[in-house]
């Protein structure tokens, strides 16, 4: 493939440092092997006054317009928060109100989030999944979900962890390489 590919990247955490950050970073760096990539990271916690300011589209902060734009224009997105109270982060779920609602149809999404422990890894697919579906995106079949126990200091230090993020890549390369031979 020639052809850059346009990822945008959504930490939906609060704080910095962050696992959630970490856990996409390594993601990004993984998916940098496979694919020709220009990537635009969405740090909530870096817009957090600004965006818990913007109650409309209309009237959003000048700095989030950006952002809203390339993620209106992505080709993939990849999205991430902590669990807070077995969902989301609340700013992250403000982030998507003030996405055009029809921007992302068909547009694939990788989910990921990190939890304080297994118990709410399902909120990759009882949360996030379902905010995806109303968008009409076409998120991605394998989650990633990490817990304390897979990282070290805020580095990324489990096997596992990595395995598992290659094995979420799998279908990120087939989608863009079938398109990219579709095109040509
Ligand atoms: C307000 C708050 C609520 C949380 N709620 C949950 C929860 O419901 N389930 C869970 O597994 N972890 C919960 N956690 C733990 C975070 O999800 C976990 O520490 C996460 O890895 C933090 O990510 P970050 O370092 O990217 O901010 C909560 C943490 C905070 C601060």
């Amino acid at each position: 493939m020639s052809q850059s590919i346009n990822v945008v990247v959504v930490s939906g955490s609060l704080r910095d440092p962050s696992r959630t950050h970490v856990l996409l970073q390594e993601l990004v760096n993984a998916l940098q092997k496979r694919l020709p990539a220009n990537v635009h990271w969405v740090r909530i916690a870096e817009l957090s006054g600004g965006l818990a300011g913007s109650l409309e589209r209309d009237t959003a902060s000048p700095q989030l317009l950006p952002h809203l734009q390339a993620i209106e224009s992505a080709d993939l997105i990849i999205a991430g928060s902590p669990v807070y109270r077995a969902s989301y982060t609340g700013l992250f779920k403000h982030f998507f109100d003030l996405v055009d609602y029809q921007s992302l149809k068909g547009v694939p999404v990788l989910l990921a989030a990190t939890g304080g422990g297994e118990r709410h890894a399902l909120v990759i697919d009882h949360q996030l999944r379902p905010l995806f579906a109303f968008f009409q995106a076409h998120t991605l079949p394998y989650g990633l979900y990490a817990t304390p126990e897979t990282f070290t200091d805020y580095r990324l230090t489990d096997a596992a962890q990595f395995e598992r993020i290659e094995r979420a890549l799998d279908p990120v390369e087939a989608f863009f390489r079938n398109a990219a031979v579709q095109a040509a």
